[in-house]
Parts: C-alpha cells; sequence; structure tokens
C-alpha cells in the first residue's frame, strides 16, 4: 500500500538490542536518528541473553587467544580479519558499556568477575546479575538512549527499503497504535542501519522471541544485498526439554552452568561427553548439541539432562538466580535433580552479508547484530561472541556514516518490495516444516521434502495487510533461503549437519552468497 504519512531523519536504526541501541547512541554524530522496533524497546532478544559477552579482560587473557577460540569454533568459515577486529576492539567496547552504565558482576576484590562457556579455553565472560547479561545491558542502554532524547517509534515493522539514485533513501514501515504514525508509512533518510536481530521463530522451538522472525534478512533480500552463512543456524545444547509438544521460546539454561560445573548425563546417569571432545562438556556448541542428538538416537530418550547437583544450593542461588526460578516454575529442582534439556534453534551464524564497517552490498544499508553476517562466527558461533559483535560492529557503522553519506555510491542491484503477502495461518506450518526436515540433523530427501513443503505454500497469500502478514512473508522467505542453502552445502560443517555428507569438505571451506539473482561460494 502507499505510505498514508512520512517523515524524515538522517539514520534509522532498525531495532532495539544491544546493536540497535548502541549504534543509535553513537550514530548520533552523523545526524538525526530514529530508533524504530517492531513491539516495545526491550522485546528483543538481548535482554534474554543470559551466560554473558565474551572479551580478553583478564590480564592473563589476549585478544589472540580469544581469535584462536572464535576460529577453531567456526570450523574454517569465519574471515580472520573480522575476527581480529572483534577481538581486538572487543575489551575496550565492553569497558564503554561499563561507563554507559552497565553493571557487571564483579569478585570479592572488585575485579570482573568471568565465567566460561563452550570453546573458551579460559574463563572470559562478563556477566551481569548472575545469569541475567542482557537484562542489564539492555536497562543500562535503554536510559542511555532516553537520557540522549533520541526519537523512537515502538511496535513499527520495517517493511521495504526505499532506494534512489542507486542509494538507500529511507524505508517504509508497518505501525500499530502509535497516533499519528498509525498504518503504512514512509521515513526518508540518508542511512539504515538493521539491527532486526534473528529468526529462531522459523522453527518450532527456539530459545528466541517471538518477534525474532527474520525480517531484517527478508527486508536486505527484497532490497537487492548479498546474504550469506544463512544455513548455519545454531541450536543451542541445553534449553530446558518441556515435553514434546513444546512450541515456541523456549527456557534457555546457559552454557555458564556448564562454565561452572555441571555435566551432561543421559536418562541412567551416564556422563557421555567424556572422551567424545578434549574440552568435554565444554566442547564448542555444535559438538555438544551432536553428541545430544546421537545420545538421545542411542538411548531412544526424548531429552538429555543436565547435572547441576555438585554446584550446591548457593552457587544455583547466587550464580544462576533466573534460571533457578524458571526451574523452579517448571517444577524443577535444578539443586537435587538433573533439568531434562533438548537442542533448539538458537542463533542465526550467517544473516546480511557485511563488510568490516557493517556496510551491507546496498549503498546506505548497514547491517549490525545478529540479523548481518560480518563473519566473525563462520559455521557455529563461539558462546558470548554475539552481544560483543552487536556492539563492536554497531560503533564501526556509527564511525564510518558520516564520511560515507559523502561519497557516490554505485547503483546496487535490482530492489523489490513484498510483492505477495502470505496467509499468516501457515506459521505453523512453516515452523513444522523447517523442524522436521532442516533441523539440527539434515540429509537431502529430507531437504527436498522440506523445499517442495513449503513452494506448496507459496499459494496461501492474503489481501489483507497486517504484521502477521508481513511477518509470515519474511519467515517464509528466510525459511527457503536456508533450506536452499543447506541443500547446496553438500557437507558437514559445524552447526550444519548432513547425514549423507558426514564429512567437512575443502570445497565448501567458504560462504555461501545469496542474493535475488542466485547464489555463489565465495
Ligand atoms: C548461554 O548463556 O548459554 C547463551 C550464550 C550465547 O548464546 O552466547
Amino acid at each position: 500500500p502507499p505510505p498514508g504519512w512520512t517523515t524524515d531523519a538522517d539514520i534509522v536504526v532498525i531495532g532495539s538490542g544491544i546493536a540497535g541501541l548502541v549504534a543509535a547512541l553513537r550514530a548520533r554524530t552523523a545526524g538525526k536518528v530514529l530508533l524504530v522496533t517492531k513491539a516495545l524497546l526491550d522485546d528483543g532478544s538481548t535482554r534474554w541473553a543470559q551466560g554473558g559477552i565474551a572479551a580478553a579482560l583478564h590480564p592473563g587473557d589476549s585478544p589472540e587467544d580469544h581469535l584462536t577460540d572464535t576460529l577453531t569454533a567456526g570450523v574454517g568459515v569465519c574471515d580472520p580479519e573480522a575476527v581480529r577486529v572483534l577481538v581486538t576492539e572487543g575489551p575496550d567496547a565492553v569497558r564503554e558499556l561499563i561507563a554507559l552504565g552497565t553493571d557487571f558482576d564483579r569478585d570479592g576484590e572488585g575485579h570482573l568477575a568471568l565465567t566460561r562457556e563452550g570453546g573458551h579455553l579460559r574463563r572470559r565472560i562478563a556477566h551481569a546479575g548472575g545469569d541475567a547479561t542482557g537484562a542489564e545491558i539492555s536497562r543500562a542502554l535503554l536510559a542511555a538512549t532516553k537520557d540522549a532524547g533520541i526519537e523512537v517509534i515502538e511496535h513499527a515493522l520495517a517493511l521495504d527499503l526505499m532506494i534512489e539514485d542507486g542509494r538507500t533513501a529511507g524505508v517504509t514501515l508497518h505501525v500499530m497504535g502509535e497516533g499519528q504514525r498509525d498504518g503504512v508509512g514512509a521515513v526518508r533518510a540518508r542511512a539504515v542501519i538493521l539491527a532486526t536481530g534473528g529468526l529462531g521463530q522459523v522453527f518450532e522451538a527456539t530459545t528466541n522471541p517471538e518477534v525474532s522472525t527474520g525480517d531484517g534478512v527478508a527486508l536486505a533480500l527484497r532490497a537487492g544485498a548479498r546474504v550469506a552463512d544463512v544455513e548455519f543456524v545454531q541450536f543451542h545444547p541445553t534449553p530446558m526439554w518441556l515435553g514434546p509438544d513444546a512450541r515456541g521460546r523456549q527456557p534457555l539454561i546457559s552454557e555458564a552452568v556448564r562454565g561452572e560445573g555441571a555435566f551432561l548425563v543421559d536418562g541412567s546417569g551416564e556422563r557421555f561427553m567424556t572422551g567424545r571432545h578434549p574440552l568435554a562438556d565444554l566442547a564448542p556448541r555444535d559438538v555438544v548439541t551432536k553428541e545430544i542428538m546421537k545420545r538421545m538416537r542411542e538411548t531412544g530418550e526424548p531429552c538429555m539432562y543436565l547435572d547441576g547437583r555438585n554446584l550446591g544450593p548457593r552457587i544455583w542461588a547466587q550464580r544462576f538466580p533466573t534460571i533457578l526460578a524458571t526451574c523452579e516454575r517448571h517444577g524443577i529442582d535444578p539443586v537435587n535433580e538433573p533439568i531434562p534439556v533438548l537442542p533448539a534453534a538458537h542463533h542465526a551464524s550467517g544473516g546480511v552479508r557485511t563488510d568490516l564497517w557493517g556496510r551491507t552490498s546496498v549503498p546506505g544499508l548497514y547491517a549490525c547484530g545478529e540479523v548481518a553476517c560480518t563473519g566473525v562466527h563462520g559455521a557455529n558461533r563461539l558462546a558470548s561472541n554475539s552481544l560483543l559483535e552487536g556492539l563492536v560492529f554497531a560503533q564501526r557503522i556509527a564511525s564510518v556514516l558520516a564520511d560515507d553519506t559523502e561519497r557516490d555510491a554505485p547503483a546496487p542491484s535490482g530492489a523489490a518490495g513484498a510483492s505477495t503477502l502470505l496467509d499468516p495461518g501457515i506459521r505453523p506450518e512453516i515452523q513444522r516444516i523447517m523442524t522436521a526436515g532442516c533441523g539440527v540433523l539434515r540429509d537431502g530427501p529430507g531437504l527436498e521434502r522440506a523445499a517442495a513443503e513449503l513452494a506448496a505454500l507459496a499459494s496461501r497469500t492474503t489481501d489483507r495487510p497486517c504484521t502477521e502478514a508481513w511477518e509470515v512473508t519474511n519467515l517464509y522467505t528466510v525459511a527457503s533461503l536456508i533450506v536452499a542453502s543447506a541443500r547446496r552445502r553438500e557437507e558437514t560443517r559445524g552447526s550444519h549437519w548432513r547425514s549423507d555428507f558426514p564429512d567437512a569438505s575443502d570445497e565448501w571451506r567458504g560462504h555461501l552468497v545469496s542474493a535475488l539473482d542466485g547464489d555463489t561460494l565465495t
């Protein structure tokens, strides 16, 4: 529909997690910032982050060691220069978060308390409120955003990028219940920063909130931008298992619980990670998830268990108050019994392809945070690198915005808005198809079936534009791309596990990059 209202800004930031809020705060030096968010300001993924934020903050640690662990976890697909940026700028970026008011946990001597998670060879992860790191970061950044007087539109779903004379000219939005700016409108701006988060809602069970519907990736694709590595959807090993019919957002049990000494067992109490990887229970996330799935197949059990009884009541109460409360809400007492766990979709390691400054392939369009593929995660993100990525690359975008808009921009490839909207009723169908055919373990016939079943949904259109219809259209676009990429990548690497191609292949050691006009391996 044509826009019913228009407004102006220099820079529009879409999304209000760590990446969006930091981008909005820092971009003010380059012009007037408008921050838009799909639901309420703190409804995104950031506030659910538990474990923490990884950076070489201990005097005995180094960016080089953090780089090595990140590259190892990424199984040959990380871009080393991007990782170097992340790990070298990370420590100062975390200090800036502290300067902005984030209250990280400290030890008895006042030093930052650091924990471990999978794939980290040392304690490197700063946390807050025990296991409520994201909530604390979100609180501090929202307060700073408010103090800075940044204009915000809530309940605003970004629809499509506006492109004029070969570069970004703004974005169209669908806004609900925001007074004069209700319905479809347009914000004219010379730069648009996507910080829309992830796409976990493509699957039936995910740790992501309802809002994680891949909107940024779908918008970028329609705008002609390049997207990479979407087949690498990371499944967190230990969300709590709520039973066979569990759907939607599942309660996360942080890897930091294993970092503090808990371990995985099967139904008979046997530790199955021992001997499977040198780091055992603290192996990189993809390894642990695969071992859980293998053990479930061996024993026929519907879940595995996280045994944290050795932590004792004091550690549970002090370090993991959020998780303890969640367990109690679900009738589990982790101090005295193992927690049933089952992997669920957690993080998109891929997304909108950017350079080291968050620039996408469309001039004036930037991406940071989970929506982006900066190249730091490769085939499997290292635990607690995602808050850091959002923080570091949001700052980098802000630092080039002013200069970028001075330059002449080359014309982008063709852009298109969503031509047909899909019926919101197909959302559970998409999730079922993706879970059955494109989940943790994949194979050619299953992926082919998923592709065919998704294609059959394309005729289920609606002519009633509403947020749910745009969301499901985005979910569909992203799900189709994940399946297509997973079919193309005929190997097993990181979080992409194919039973019919069980080994990694050198031929596939690169990024699968897609755009409207096809895909390439780079
Ligand atoms: C966790 O706390 O286990 C999640 C951390 C992450 O996804 O990086």
